[in-house]
């Protein structure tokens, strides 16, 4: 997730208006920023690494010249931040330039045409790709918005792009699919941006652009085409009511919200990784004799989901450890033939760096799955994965967990594939499932999202809550937990529900709450009888369950019924947002700050 900004104006100069979108785009990431510029015909590129304050000082991106231009801030997807990895990128000539929110797929492939017909390349980008094509296009005399345009059809994956020209030195062109993208208007010029917020101070008359929509902006305004087949879209400007706060959470009251709701977008992404980092991890995963899931909070419990994962369709046994005891606990015994992978969104969380050193010591195999390109897990792991989510802000982590689940589902399935335990029929069944989750998601949001508030209306009161689920289900429920602990601080339970009445079931009596996470699948026969052991002791009990079980409905005083179709080995990564929702509603109600829970950091990066 980028940051996108750029405006024509009509009088004066156009970076400092493009340092103050920026400014307001910068929850949306910000290792790397860069400005491109049109004065008379000559294009003015700067950029590095860097937070957007100190670049722009440093550099004096302020003060480049000309009305037109288009700013970046970037979170990095491909490449590592760095001055040359920074947007915006350019063609061989120069004469190009382009800034990209988005994930190119398919990059790879084109840079290897690309290259074979003599474009040289500065970054390891895959935005850099878009710069050769369009220069490319042009050598066959076509007019630039057209070259644009027969780069965009070759293009797979997801973009919002701003692109200017010294040979259009009137014009910004930006294209959308999947990637944000909106234009406005006012008496002053022309605008584009990747969000409202960045707009705001200067009109608040926008329109959204569509995906598979190419946009030509001067200073009086904008046209609007279809890629494919070039035809007219007449939109009429929308305004837009809400304050600058308001936009940078899209409308919602805290970012925490926006990111459960952003969670089929984020899973789409998670879906569009780059095949060959997945088939460097899977190889890994399979040479290693062992193989340790290390991580610490929410993603702990991402790494117990995935040891379900590997086990059931891979046969891989797998340790999934908590990363602040494993030095402990393994320290002793991991070696050469072990393979570690660390689960962490940041990237930089202390205990978990920790076991990875001391993994390398003992010549174990590190990899990681990441959020963060350019982390400390991306410079020690040997082979690694970054989930595109975009940044996550809300201290409790929402997308970031769900995305994880789906890049390790990836990597399950990848290596069920390899080893051939499973038919290969079961393998293609999950995968052509596991395409559907972002879909389902977007099912759950939509039927539940405002219905749990009704729950929590019914249950806010409690001081104690338990959450039980078997087999992978376990995982989700210690997840759901771990939300209402961070959010509420109301004290609750999380056990596998058949470890319930070695102990949890003691402190349930008339009234207490027991969520039970509960899809149809292997685990889901055993499950029954957890209930109706917790309902002979007056709790209440709440179903998480598949639309149409009958059965735990009938024994269930509420429910949340979820779609049918997801497989339960991929359950959790469905299963878990009425539990995200429950939690966020529940610490609204409570009067506290979902974004920033009491004592928490979003990184813990000290022992
Ligand atoms: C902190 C955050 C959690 C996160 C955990 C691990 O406790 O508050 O949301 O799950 O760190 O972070 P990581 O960046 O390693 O995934």
């Amino acid at each position: 997730m980028c940051g996108i900004f750029g405006c024509i104006l009509k009088t004066g100069l156009a970076a400092p208006s493009i340092y103050d979108g920026l400014k307001r785009l910068e929850y949306r990431g910000y290792d790397s920023v860069g400005f491109a510029t049109l004065e008379l015909g000559t294009l003015h590129v700067k950029k590095d690494k860097g937070k957007i304050e100190d670049v722009v000082q440093r550099l004096s991106l302020n003060r480049l010249p000309g009305s037109v231009g288009v700013g970046h801030t970037r979170w990095a997807t491909h490449g590592a931040p760095s001055m040359v990895n920074a947007h915006p990128h350019t063609d061989c000539q120069e004469r190009i330039a382009v800034i990209h929110n988005g994930v190119v797929e398919n990059f790879l492939e084109l840079k290897g045409e690309l290259i074979n017909k003599g474009h040289i390349f500065k970054s390891r980008t895959d935005t850099e790709v878009i710069a050769h094509m369009i220069e490319e296009e042009m050598k066959g005399d076509i007019e630039l918005g057209e070259a644009i345009i027969r780069a965009l059809k070759q293009l797979e994956g997801s973009y919002a792009l701003a692109v200017v020209s010294s040979d259009a030195p009137e014009r910004i062109y930006c294209a959308r699919n999947e990637s944000p993208l909106v234009l406005g208007l006012s008496e002053k010029g022309s605008f584009c941006a990747s969000d409202v917020p960045a707009m705001l101070p200067y009109t608040n008359k926008v329109v959204y652009l569509r995906n598979g929509e190419f946009a030509v902006l001067d200073k009086d305004g904008f046209d609007i085409q279809k890629i494919q087949d070039g035809v007219h879209v007449e939109r009429e400007l929308q305004e837009i009511t809400w304050t600058i706060e308001m936009a940078e959470k899209q409308g919602y009251p805290h970012f925490m919200l926006k990111e459960i709701y952003e969670q089929p977008r984020s899973l789409r992404n998670a879906l569009r990784l780059q095949k060959q980092y997945l088939d460097l991890l899977t190889a890994f995963l399979d040479r290693g004799k062992e193989l340790f899931l290390v991580a610490a909070g929410t993603s702990s419990y991402a790494c117990a989901a995935a040891s379900y994962m590997f086990s059931k369709i891979a046969r891989l046994t797998t340790y999934p450890v908590v990363s602040s005891e494993f030095i402990e606990q393994y320290g002793s015994s991991v070696g050469i033939d072990s393979v570690v992978l660390a689960v962490s969104q940041s990237g930089e969380t202390y205990d978990t760096l920790k076991a990875v050193d001391l993994a390398r010591m003992k010549a174990a195999t590190v990899l990681g799955v990441t959020n963060t390109v350019g982390s400390t897990l991306t410079r020690v792991a040997r082979a690694y994965v970054v989930q595109q989510s975009g940044p996550e802000i809300g201290v409790a982590a929402t997308k970031t967990f769900t995305s994880q689940l789906l890049v390790l589902s990836q990597l399950a399935l990848r290596l069920a594939r390899a080893r051939g335990k499973i038919s290969q029929d079961e393998v293609d069944d999950l995968d052509d499932k596991m395409l559907k989750v972002p879909d389902i998601v977007e099912q759950v949001l939509g039927r539940h999202g405002e219905g749990i508030k009704n729950l929590v209306n019914k249950y806010n009161d409690n001081d104690l809550y338990v959450f039980l689920g078997r087999g992978i289900s376990s995982a989700t429920a210690m997840e759901g937990r771990l939300k209402l602990l961070e959010l509420t601080y109301v004290p609750s339970l999380a056990y596998p529900a058949g470890e319930s009445k070695h102990g949890p079931i003691s402190v349930v009596e008339e009234g207490v709450p027991v969520v039970f996470v509960c899809p149809r699948g292997d685990s889901r026969r055993d499950i029954l009888g957890s209930i109706m052991e917790m309902k002979a002791r007056g709790a209440r009990i709440i179903s998480i369950c598949e639309e149409g079980d009958e059965e735990i409905i009938g024994i269930s005083d509420d429910m949340v019924e979820m779609p049918r179709g997801i497989p339960e080995l991929l359950s959790p990564i469905a299963y878990v947002v009425p539990l995200q929702l429950f939690a966020y509603h529940l610490a609204v109600q409570k009067g506290l700050d979902p974004d920033k829970p009491r004592n928490l950091a979003k990184s813990v990066t000290v022992p």
